[in-house]
């Protein structure tokens, strides 16, 4: 059986797509009424985008956890919510039930009570890919506490910088965590974070790996135990707090073109609604279908689409501790064949790395169960799609390109599976409520197809960002003040003849590695703390698994060189050190200066080039401070 606002055919996408822009409010105020309140919206909209100010059904009371959770107790309480697959394929996997799901959720959400965490607290939590994590989320927003998770690729300094800028009074971590062969020491990073971070008043750590952990009096505790203790004495608190439906409900650290990561903040209703919206008609979920998103929680992906949204629809949703590479490459496959997994949902750079592994991980795998293929993060090149639908589909499967991002809370723009048609590297069209439109360099709208330009949203759908935590005119400046009344969303856009969209990438300077967000700047801070580095200027460049490398060029005193590979591998630990492995330059080409205009501006243009390897490209240096040092560059490309 359907959900009530499924779309089932291409017309009724056309006629939800029209109401949806005729009458959004009414359009919105039907698909709310199929979730759980504690007392209804009073006023579905209000908005601007000068301010920028949205809120959404407003007067709404409800709590989130009571739609991902009570409700399904009546019919689904027995049905398992979440299916969960450890690291290590011969450790047991865990199937738990929405009854269960909502005893974990409760004796945890008691714990944090109990230890006076409190609606609109700030929560950091950083865990492997345990169920855990999810029961952590869930059991923050039961208690209206606000969930900050940080991705486990993010090094102490990273988790401080994060816990500062929320002012997070607690944090839920791991001993430590696997991914493949790797155990990540979790709780040691958390150690050295919070000695600078005088908020933290209580740390809650899970036990995972067994590696030892340091315990301080009267600010660690161990969550099991803690937990274990709830049950004992009889006394969860099964309580939702009442939530307004524009309270916050996370935070979540993204990447800018400038310096600092941005706490990108979403609220319950609108999110709750948009989210679960979109996860039943992007991926025609259908009651009883085993939804596996191998993306991590640490990432919007997972907050939405493992967690909320799946949640929300009573569906069941897989969750995968470890990595697709190990102990083989045919990992995936063993699991979509061990769960009769019908709804794959993964990136191009997982499509790309598996695919250069050849046919031979796919052998003797049951593939027959999947229905539903799905990719984010980044763009995918054709190749790669015919790869996914040729040999992971077998052609019988639709694959939905899904364009989002961590401010639009849910997908926007995406091909429904089955129902609208698909096109290799284009995500289509929008869904309902979204309206894209393209603008040129100087702001001005372009009405035509076939062309390219800088995609915008010109009307509020129900989970766009609210604000950035405790800057909202950073917020404005960033999405809302490049072009007047629009969201900016830093991509470039093509337009076909059918009013297909192809997202051709970012147009500022913040780069896409493996479907993962680093500004070019926040690598170049990191860069430039190393002793000895004068300055540096980091470029993406094509690269055939991650989509995006990252290369630096950086200007290094000589005094300070032992040997050239020394210090490359140095700068590189260092970068490592201060925001963590993921955003580690794969190329460093030492130099003995940048190309620069007269007023001192690093020309970017160029060394993008120089990346790329279009060395006969490079355009006109005659600007150039020095126009000696692009050949000097050239030379030494790596
Ligand atoms: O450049 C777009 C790219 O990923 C960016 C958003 O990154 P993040 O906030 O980390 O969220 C990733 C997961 C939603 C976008 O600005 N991107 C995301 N999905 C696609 C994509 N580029 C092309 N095609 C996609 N399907």
């Amino acid at each position: 059986m359907s959900y009530p606002f499924q779309i089932r055919s291409l017309e009724e996408y056309s006629s939800a797509y029209r109401r949806s822009i005729d009458d959004p409010e009414e359009f919105w105020t039907e698909i709310a009424s199929f979730f759980l309140w504690k007392s209804p919206p009073q006023k579905v909209l209000n908005w601007n985008f000068k301010d920028p100010m949205v809120n959404w059904f407003d007067g709404g009371v409800l709590n989130i956890t009571e739609n991902c959770i009570d409700r399904h107790l009546a019919d689904k309480a027995d049905q398992p919510a979440i299916i969960w697959e450890p690291n290590d394929p011969t450790e047991k996997s865990r199937t738990i039930t929405y009854q269960e799901l909502h005893e974990e959720v409760c004796t945890m959400a008691t714990v944090f009570r109990n230890h006076g965490i409190k609606k609109g607290d700030r929560v950091c939590i950083y865990m492997g890919m345990v169920p855990e994590l999810a029961f952590a989320v869930l059991a923050c927003a039961r208690i209206g506490a606000i969930h900050s998770v940080i991705f486990g690729g993010f090094s102490a300094q990273s988790i401080a910088d994060r816990i500062q800028d929320a002012g997070a009074t607690a944090v839920i971590t791991c001993d430590g965590a696997y991914r493949g062969a790797k155990d990540i020491p979790l709780k040691s990073l958390v150690d050295e974070a919070v000695e600078d971070c005088k908020t933290i008043k209580k740390v809650f750590t899970l036990i995972r790996t067994k590696v030892p952990v340091s315990m301080i009096k009267n600010r660690d505790y161990f969550l099991e135990q803690e937990m274990l203790e709830v049950k004992r004495s009889g006394t969860i608190n099964y309580e939702a707090e009442p939530m307004q439906a524009e309270d916050p409900l996370f935070i979540l650290y993204t990447s800018g073109s400038t310096g600092k990561p941005k706490g990108v903040v979403h609220s319950c209703a609108g999110y709750m609604i948009y989210t679960t919206y979109t996860f039943v008609n992007v991926f025609q979920y259908l009651p009883g279908d085993i939804h596996f998103c191998t993306a991590d929680i640490g990432w919007v992906t997972g907050h939405s689409y493992i967690v909320y949204a799946p949640l929300c629809a009573g569906a069941t949703s897989l969750m995968f501790e470890g990595i697709p590479t190990w102990p083989d490459a045919g990992r995936f496959w063993d699991i979509v064949d061990k769960y009769q997994v019908n709804i794959l949902y993964t990136a191009p750079t997982a499509i790309r790395s598996l695919m250069q592994l050849g046919l031979g991980p796919l052998e003797n795998k049951d593939l027959s169960s999947l229905k539903v293929l799905g990719t984010v993060g980044e763009p995918i090149n054709e190749e790669a799609w015919h790869w996914y639908d040729k040999n992971i589909g077998k052609e019988k499967c639709p694959i939905v390109d899904t364009w989002w991002q961590t401010e639009t809370g849910g997908i926007l723009i995406s091909n429904l599976a089955g129902i609208t048609p698909s096109k290799p590297s284009y995500a289509t069209l929008p869904m309902p409520g979204v309206q894209p439109v393209l603008v040129d360099d100087q702001g001005k709208l372009i009405e035509e197809n076939n062309v390219n330009g800088n995609l915008c949203i010109r009307f509020p759908w129900p989970s766009i960002l609210r604000t950035t935590y405790g800057d909202h005119e950073r917020c404005r400046l960033n999405y809302f003040s490049a072009y007047p009344d629009l969201y900016f969303t830093g991509d470039g856009a093509f337009r076909d003849e059918n009013g297909f969209y192809r997202i051709t990438g970012r147009v500022d300077d913040v780069l896409n590695i493996s479907g993962h967000r680093i500004g070019t700047a926040e690598v170049e801070n990191a860069i430039n703390m190393h002793a000895g580095v004068v300055e540096s200027a980091v470029v993406g460049y094509p690269h055939d698994i991650k989509g995006q490398g990252i290369y630096a060029f950086v200007v290094y005193n000589e005094e300070h060189s032992i040997n050239e590979d020394a210090t490359k591998a140095n700068i590189a630990a260092t970068v490592a050190k201060v925001i963590g492995p993921i955003a580690k330059p794969d190329k460093i080409q030492l130099v003995n200066g940048l190309p620069k205009t007269r007023s001192g501006k690093i020309m970017r243009r160029i060394l993008r080039k120089i990346a790329e390897g279009e060395l006969h490209h490079i355009g006109d240096t005659t600007t150039l401070l020095d126009p000696g040092i692009v050949e000097e560059i050239k030379k030494n490309k790596i």
